[in-house]
C-alpha cells in the first residue's frame, strides 16, 4: 500500500476556501483503497507565525474537529498531532546535519523574508527571521520521510519542500551508502479548486475575505451578502464565469444545479437572488458537518483520545525507520 501524507498547519480558523480547496479533496484522496493516508495537524510548524499560546492550542481543536466533521475516519486514516510524535524532532536534527545552509537560503519562504527586508532598505537582510523559519524545511522533510511517504499531496507552494526533502534524503542514503530514506514524490491536484473570497481574490485569512465554515444560517447568510457586486441591474443578463457568487455556487451545487442557475444568470437575475441561492446551498453543504463540529468542539477530552490513538499508531510506524536511520549513523543500543 502506498502512503500518502500531509500536513495541515493551524494558522487559522477553517474556511470555505479550505474546506474546497484542502480538506475535500484530501479526503477523497483517503478513500483510495489503495492507499494508507496519514494526515497530521503540524503544530510545531504553526508556532513559526502563532505567538499566542491560547490561540494555538484554540486553533489545533479547530482543525481537528472540522476534518473529523467532515467525514475523516480515523480508522482508516492515521490522524494526529505532530507535536505527539517526538522521533520526528530528533529525526529533523539528524537531517539538519546533513541539509546545506544553500539549499535553505533558497527555501521560498526565507527568500521572501530577506526579499522584503532588502525592500525596505533594513540594514541585515536576516531582520526577523527566526531559526524556525529557517529551518522549517528539514522538519518538513522529518515530517514526511519518517513514515517511508510515497506521495505527498500539496498545493504549488509546498513543492520545493518536497523537492527539499527528496535531495536531504539522498544526501543521507549517499553518505551511508543504502536506501536509508524513500524518496517522497509531491502530488499536485490540478483539480483543486481556486476559490475566489468575498471580494473576488482569492480566498484567505491575510485578505480578510473568508466566509468562515461553521457559522449558523442566520450569519452564513449575512456573510454571503458581503460578497462584492457591481451595479448592474437586476434584470440585464449576467455572466456566470466571472461572478464569485457562481464560482463558489459551481463548487457546491451538484451540476444540474449549477447549470440551472447558470442559466438563470444568463436570463438577468438580481444579485440578491443570487446570493440567497448560494447561502442555500452553502447552508445545506454545511448543517451536517456543522452539527457534528459543535459536537466534537465541545468534547476535547474525545479529540484528545483519537489524535493520542492516532499518534501511538503513527509512532509504531516510525519506530523501524528511525531504528534504521539510528543504526547507520552510529547511535546505537
Ligand atoms: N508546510 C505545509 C503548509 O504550510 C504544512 C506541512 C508541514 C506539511 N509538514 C508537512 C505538508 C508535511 C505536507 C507534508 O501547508
Amino acid at each position: 500500500m502506498k502512503r500518502v501524507l500531509t500536513g495541515i498547519k493551524p494558522t487559522g480558523s477553517p474556511h470555505i476556501g479550505n474546506y474546497l480547496g484542502a480538506i475535500r479533496p484530501a479526503l477523497r484522496f483517503a478513500d483510495d483503497p489503495g492507499l494508507q493516508a496519514l494526515y497530521f495537524i503540524a503544530d510545531y510548524h504553526a508556532l513559526t507565525s502563532i505567538n499566542d499560546g491560547a490561540e494555538l492550542d484554540r486553533l489545533v481543536y479547530e482543525v481537528a474537529a472540522t476534518w473529523l466533521a467532515f467525514g475523516l475516519d480515523p480508522e482508516r486514516t492515521l490522524f494526529y498531532r505532530q507535536s505527539d510524535v517526538p522521533e520526528i524532532f530528533e529525526l529533523s536534527w539528524i537531517l539538519s546535519c546533513f541539509t546545506s545552509k544553500g539549499w535553505m537560503n533558497k527555501a521560498h519562504a526565507y527568500k521572501a523574508k530577506v526579499a522584503e527586508n532588502e525592500e525596505q532598505g533594513a540594514g541585515d537582510v536576516d531582520a526577523g527571521v527566526f531559526m524556525g523559519l529557517y529551518n522549517y524545511p528539514v522538519l518538513m522533510a522529518a515530517d514526511i520521510v519518517l513514515f517511508d511517504t510515497d506521495l505527498v499531496p500539496v498545493g504549488k507552494d509546498q513543492v520545493q519542500h518536497v523537492e527539499i526533502a527528496r535531495d536531504i534524503s539522498q544526501r543521507l542514503n549517499h553518505v551511508y551508502g543504502r536506501e536509508l530514506l524513500k524518496l517522497p514524490e509531491a502530488s499536485i491536484d490540478a483539480s483543486t479548486a481556486i476559490v475566489p473570497g468575498l471580494d473576488g481574490r482569492k480566498m484567505s485569512k491575510s485578505y480578510d475575505n473568508t466566509i468562515p465554515l461553521f457559522l449558523p444560517t442566520k450569519q452564513l447568510r449575512k456573510v454571503v451578502n458581503r460578497i462584492v457586486t457591481d451595479s448592474t441591474p437586476p434584470e440585464a443578463p449576467k455572466d456566470p464565469d466571472t461572478s464569485t457568487i457562481f464560482r463558489i455556487y459551481q463548487l457546491v451545487a451538484p451540476p444540474d444545479r449549477a447549470e440551472a442557475l447558470a442559466a438563470r444568470f444568463r436570463a438577468g437575475i438580481g444579485w440578491g437572488e443570487a446570493k440567497g441561492e448560494l447561502a442555500t446551498v452553502l447552508d445545506e453543504l454545511l448543517a451536517g458537518p456543522r452539527a457534528r463540529y459543535d459536537e466534537l468542539i465541545a468534547d476535547r477530552a474525545r479529540l484528545d483520545a483519537l489524535l493520542t490513538r492516532g499518534a501511538e499508531r503513527a509512532r509504531a510506524m516510525a519506530l523501524p525507520v528511525l531504528a534504521r536511520v539510528r543504526d547507520a549513523i552510529g547511535i546505537r543500543r
